[in-house]
């Protein structure tokens, strides 16, 4: 009887590490790429960097943007660097998914609530780029760009 005891014990510890190896490749597996870190949607005013959203420089040509996406706009919906300048975007969503793709460029990323994004681009061309939200979040989702201004 004890023997059938530790046997039962033992395949329920084995079953426990099975689904947690399971668990954490699933995990692992629905996160998207440029995810980097997790945040609380609730908790962004009191958030660095998201409870200052805008342009900081961080070195010479080198700066970083953050950006609030929220139905249905972008938080800065404005961004101006230097030409030359290389841009690390750090983005999360307040309330459903969205996306940022900056066109004429290869940034395009999901933008999840609770998650934080991080694309980086040089844009070596004055001009301004345009970016939207690709992913559908509702009646206003056209509504959802900004800009890259680089001078
Ligand atoms: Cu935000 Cu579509």
């Amino acid at each position: 009887l004890y023997e059938k005891r530790w046997m039962v014990l033992t395949g329920v510890a084995l079953a426990v590490m099975f689904l947690a190896i399971v668990g954490s490749v699933f995990g692992a597996g629905i996160q998207v790429p440029g995810v980097y870190g997790q945040v609380n949607p609730a908790r962004l005013p009191n958030t660095p960097p998201f409870d200052q959203p805008g342009v900081r420089q961080l070195g010479p040509g080198r700066y970083e943007a953050t950006v609030i996406a929220h139905i249905w706009a972008y938080s800065p919906n404005e961004i101006r660097v230097p030409a030359g300048a290389t841009v690390t975007f750090n983005l999360t969503s307040r309330d459903v998914i969205h996306g940022f793709r900056i066109e004429g460029t290869n940034v395009n990323t999901m933008v999840i609530p609770g998650q934080i994004a991080r694309v980086t681009h040089t844009f070596k061309k004055p001009g301004t780029y345009l970016f939207l939200c690709h992913e559908y979040c509702g009646v206003g989702h056209q509504n959802m760009f900004g800009r890259v201004i680089v001078e």
